[in-house]
């Protein structure tokens, strides 16, 4: 892949990187991890390793498998006049413990926080809230993310998914290692931040301070001459919920077009996914256009079926999901990975050969993966 460096290479095969810095050094390459590295180089390393440098990527690989059946994932069909305003996607990001799904639970008036395992957040959920915002009934879809260190892929893809992040800080323990990698992901995902200062019904809380702290990354307050929104609440306390949606909902409206078209074939995201014990794979996923409804025939990563039921957030059955509603999906064969996409197609016949296609892939790539690790072990131990 052009402009890649070892280290792409490594964490896509799954390798320590010194032993491909090493591998190259014995075939008289210098090459540092992080450089980027030249096809030619790649190719050596290819032959060595027994391995099919890939000069396409797999998501080019996965455009051309959908083409071959005439679908397109990513654009809106028909024009401007079929696309209806839909609502904002929000994820809600931050340090360990700063408050993200407390805050979400005020929110929407429910309580996840005190049926954590150990209070932390270990999974994405995703929830739509409707907030009264000027006078006006407005639907704001929330992504609630991990701050554990742990889970820093799960953010990342948190912050693909979204419209707008909240930035969660704890006016009390302040800007923190998560709180700066969930701003960089926001940033590289170039989604505007709005910052909730968390916990202020706490004695010790410092809202000036973290002002100060995320001035120094470039987050400045309206207030200093800025342009970042910062709202001060309490989760606990729910004070300030109604500004934060005002923010939310202004952010929504003065920068960004939020428009999908709600007569086609859906298509989305999945946020998360998992087997269930009884009704088998359920995925959770983000419809982004289109309406998904019971009964459609869709493939979800390499998982596919017929849309069996669809639950809200609430546990409530629903028929369709419109543009920007996170819904349960059941029905698929196989647990999709979280962050893949799931496309609506036109019969079961077609989705299982989608899947197919795309499980076999996978399968080759794992297989390719196991030979090169062992290949350089090898080298390694010799
Ligand atoms: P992770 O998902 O694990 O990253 O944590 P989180 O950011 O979702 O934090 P969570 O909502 O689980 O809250 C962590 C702890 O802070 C809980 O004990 C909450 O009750 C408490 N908490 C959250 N918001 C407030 C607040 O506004 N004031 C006070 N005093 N406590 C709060
Ligand atoms: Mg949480």
């Amino acid at each position: 892949p052009r402009g890649a460096s070892l280290t792409d290479f490594a964490e896509r095969i799954g390798v320590d990187v010194s032993s491909l810095v090493q591998m190259l050094f014995s075939l008289g390459e210098m090459v540092t991890a992080t450089e980027s590295v030249n096809d030619e180089t790649f190719e050596l390393l290819g032959e060595e390793l027994n391995y099919v440098v890939q000069v396409v990527s797999p998501e080019d690989e996965d455009r051309e498998l959908l083409e071959s059946f005439d679908l397109e994932f990513g654009e809106d069909e028909g024009d401007e006049a079929d696309l209806a305003i839909r609502p904002p996607v929000v994820t809600v990001m931050g340090h360990v413990d700063h408050g993200k799904t407390k805050l979400l639970d005020a929110l929407r008036n429910a309580n996840v926080v005190d049926k954590e395992a150990g209070g932390i957040t270990q999974h994405i959920g995703a929830y739509q809230v409707t907030a009264e915002v000027d006078g006006n009934d407005r639907r704001i879809t929330f992504i609630d993310t991990p701050g554990h260190e742990a889970f820093t892929a799960m953010r990342a893809r948190g912050a693909q998914a979204t419209d707008i992040a909240i930035l969660v800080v704890a006016a009390d323990d302040g800007v923190m290692p998560q709180t700066v990698e969930a701003l960089n992901h926001a940033k590289a995902a170039g989604v505007p931040i709005v910052v909730a200062v968390n916990k202020i019904d706490k004695p010790e809380a410092d809202p000036t301070k973290v002002r100060g702290q995320l001035t120094e990354y470039g987050l400045v307050p309206e207030e200093y001459g800025g342009d970042a929104m910062f709202v001060d609440v309490s989760a606990k306390s729910e004070l300030n919920l109604d500004k934060l949606l005002e923010a939310v909902i202004l952010t929504a409206d003065a920068s960004l077009d939020l428009r999908a078209n709600p007569n086609q074939d859906a298509q989305g995201l999945v946020v998360e996914a998992h087997l269930d014990r009884g009704r088998g794979p359920v995925a959770t996923v983000l419809v982004q256009r289109g309406t998904l409804r019971v009964g459609d025939s869709i493939v979800a990563g390499a998982g596919y079926g017929r849309v069996r039921a669809m639950l809200d957030e609430h546990g409530d059955t629903i028929t369709e999901a419109d543009p920007s509603r996170p819904a349960m999906v059941l029905g698929l064969t196989a647990v999709p990975g979280a962050g893949q996409t799931f496309i609506v197609v036109e019969d079961d016949r077609m989705a299982r050969q989608i899947a197919e296609k795309r499980e076999s892939r996978e399968r080759a790539a794992m297989q390719a993966k196991r030979r090169v690790r062992r290949t350089l072990e090898d080298f390694m131990a010799s």
